[in-house]
């Protein structure tokens, strides 16, 4: 399935991933009854946050979400670098969602590597999946770094190999720190993967985003096998991309 490529300025491009994220959980909610999204960490989605937490009452049923994260810094939920810690910030202490809808990482376990296999299983178990299954998330949503880092799947860190397991603690030598990532056996069984990308310093990853996968690139090896893929792009972020891959 091609990718969705969508380009806007602020506030527009805020505005039409909320309007997105809104559509596909009541999409899910009357298919089903529920709607599990894992989000994004990093600075980019707190205005997505700020917005979905501003919706009028009764635009989406937040007692039939439930949320995940794509990855978390190895750190407790009261950390500023806590993904999760922000998510509660600009959007979980603001919305009725029920506390046993959401599964943190729990990132403040001293060993990075035991936090991940916990979390696999947490997921499993919400999927009641039996060991070797893949869960299908309605939406995962990613950001993106300057050097086209996905997740916690950085160039060169070694779970961008991880061909087996859901979610693994992963080196990130540069940062000096482990992270707890998805892999892309999970990433790419989702229905939904969006991408929601700004600031000019990205223009020259999403390019090479484009130009084809590359390990050394990792956000280009997300490609959902039955799924939608999204890219919400800020203008600046989309200034090298030919002009012919905008829809
Ligand atoms: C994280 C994220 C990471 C983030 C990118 C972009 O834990 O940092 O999950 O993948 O999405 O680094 O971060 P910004 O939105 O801050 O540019």
């Amino acid at each position: 399935m091609r990718p969705e490529v969508h380009i806007f300025d602020p506030p527009a491009l805020f505005q039409a991933t909320a309007k997105i994220f809104t559509d596909l959980a009541n999409q899910a909610i009357a298919n089903k009854g529920s709607f599990s999204v894992a989000l994004s960490g990093g600075s980019t989605p707190r205005k997505l946050f700020d917005l979905l937490a501003d919706l009028p009452a009764g635009t989406i049923a937040w007692q039939q979400v439930y949320f995940f994260w794509g990855d978390e810094r190895h750190v407790p939920p009261e950390s500023p670098q806590s993904n999760y810690g922000m998510a509660r910030e600009c959007l979980l202490s603001k919305i009725p969602v029920p506390p046993e809808n959401i599964f943190r990482v729990h990132a403040e376990e001293k060993d990075a590597a035991v936090a991940a296999r916990e979390y696999e299983e947490q997921i499993q178990k919400y999927f009641h999946l039996a060991p070797g299954q893949v869960p299908v998330f309605d939406l995962i949503t990613l950001g993106m770094g300057p050097e086209g880092h996905t997740a916690s799947l950085f160039p060169g860190s070694a779970a961008v190999k991880e061909t087996k397991r859901l979610v693994v603690s992963n080196r990130v030598e540069k940062l000096h720190t482990d992270r707890i990532t998805f892999t892309f056996p999970l990433i790419n069984h989702a229905a939904c993967v969006l991408f929601l990308v700004a600031g000019k310093e990205k223009a020259s990853a999403v390019r090479q985003v484009f130009e084809g996968p590359s390990e050394d690139v990792p956000a280009s090896l997300v490609h959902p096998q039955n799924g939608r893929l999204i890219w919400m792009l800020e203008g600046v972020a989309a200034a090298e991309l030919p002009s012919s891959i905008a829809s």
